[in-house]
C-alpha cells in the first residue's frame, strides 16, 4: 500500500486536507510568515526524512508568491532527506504563455517548469493544465507529469443537477475543443466551437455561427479570468437564439467582477471545481487526486 506524507502551501490546504481525509495519508503542517522586507519564511514541521512527500499548492490569484512558497517547501522537505517530492499543482499558472509571441517575451511555462524541478520536484500532478500550443506537459517538464481532467466530473454533475434536454456544448475558442468534446462525450450530445481573437488582456472578439436557436447551451472553458472570453461567447450565443446558457469551468479565477459580468451577460448557472475555491465550486477534484496518488507508483 502507498504511504505518503502530505504538506501544503497557503493555497493548497483545502485540497490537501480533503485528500488526506480520503486516503488517510498523514498531514504535516508548515509554518509560513513574511520577513519585514517581504521575503517569505517557511518551515515544514514534523519529520519527512526518508518519506515520499506530496506538496499541495494551487497557483491561482497570487501566482508568483505561491510559486515561491511551493519552491521553498519542496526545498525544505528535500533538505530533510525525503525520498521523493510530488507536486500537486491543480491550477498551473503561466501555462497560457506557452510561446514567445513577440520578440523579447519569456517562455513562461518552461521557466515555471524549470523552477518546480529546480526546487526538487520529482513528479507533478495538475488538473486541466492549459495545453494549447503544447500538446503535453512533457514538452516542458523533464520529470514525469500527470494532467488530470475535471471535465468528466463537471459534466456528470451537470447531468445530475440540470438534466440534458435539448442541450448543445459550446467552446469559446480553438483550444477549448479538448474540454468541450470531453463534456459533450459525457453528456452524449453534440458540440460546436467558436473562434476567438484576443485583442488585449481584457478584450476579445468572438465569432462563429453555431446552431443554438432554442437550445440550452453548456459553455465550457478551462479557465475564467476576467470573464471577457465567455461574456463575448454568451453575447454571440444569445444573438443566435440560445434559450439558456450555463457555464462549466475547471479554474474559476473570476477576477475583476467576472461573475457579475457573466450574469449580466445572461449566464444562468456557473459550475466550477475547487482547484480555486469559489462560491461556484460545486465539484471537488480531491477524490480524483486521491486516486491518482494511490495509483501512481
Ligand atoms: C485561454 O484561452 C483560456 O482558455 C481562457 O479562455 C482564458 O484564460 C479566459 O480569460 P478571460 O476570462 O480573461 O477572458
Amino acid at each position: 500500500m502507498v504511504e505518503l506524507i502530505i504538506a501544503f502551501g497557503s493555497s493548497g490546504e483545502h485540497l490537501a486536507r480533503a485528500v488526506a481525509k480520503i486516503t488517510r495519508f498523514s498531514v504535516t503542517e508548515t509554518e509560513t510568515r513574511r520577513f519585514p522586507d517581504g521575503e517569505l519564511y517557511v518551515r515544514v514541521m514534523g519529520d519527512a526524512s526518508r518519506e515520499d512527500v506530496v506538496v499541495f499548492q494551487s497557483l491561482g490569484m497570487r501566482p508568483d508568491r505561491l510559486l515561491m512558497e511551493y519552491c521553498l517547501i519542496a526545498d525544505a522537505v528535500k533538505g530533510m532527506g525525503c525520498k521523493t517530492v510530488t507536486a500537486v499543482i491543480p491550477y498551473l499558472a503561466y501555462a497560457r504563455q506557452d510561446a514567445r509571441f513577440r520578440s523579447g517575451e519569456p517562455l513562461s511555462i518552461k521557466l515555471v517548469a524549470r523552477s518546480l524541478e529546480g526546487a526538487g520536484t520529482d513528479r507533478l500532478i495538475s488538473v486541466d493544465a492549459h495545453l494549447h500550443r503544447l500538446r503535453a506537459l512533457k514538452e516542458v517538464f523533464t520529470i514525469p507529469t500527470l494532467n488530470l481532467s475535471a471535465m468528466p466530473l463537471l459534466a456528470e454533475y451537470y447531468k445530475t443537477e440540470f438534466g440534458v434536454r435539448n442541450v448543445i456544448v459550446v467552446g469559446p475558442d480553438s483550444e477549448s475543443e479538448q474540454w468541450a468534446s470531453t463534456v459533450a462525450g459525457t453528456l452524449s450530445t453534440e458540440y460546436s466551437i467558436l473562434n476567438k481573437e484576443r485583442l488585449g488582456d481584457r478584450d476579445v472578439e468572438i465569432s462563429g455561427s453555431p446552431s443554438v436557436r432554442g437550445k440550452t447551451v453548456v459553455l465550457v472553458d478551462d479557465i475564467i479570468s476576467t470573464g471577457k472570453t465567455l461574456v463575448g461567447a454568451i453575447r454571440k450565443l444569445r444573438s443566435k437564439g440560445a434559450k439558456r446558457i450555463d457555464v462549466l469551468t475547471t479554474h474559476a479565477l473570476l477576477v475583476e467582477g467576472a461573475l457579475s459580468l457573466l450574469r449580466k451577460a445572461g449566464m444562468s448557472h456557473l459550475v466550477s471545481t475547487d482547484t480555486i475555491p469559489r462560491s461556484t465550486s460545486r465539484v471537488s477534484v480531491a477524490p480524483m487526486i486521491a486516486d491518482a496518488l494511490r495509483e501512481w507508483k
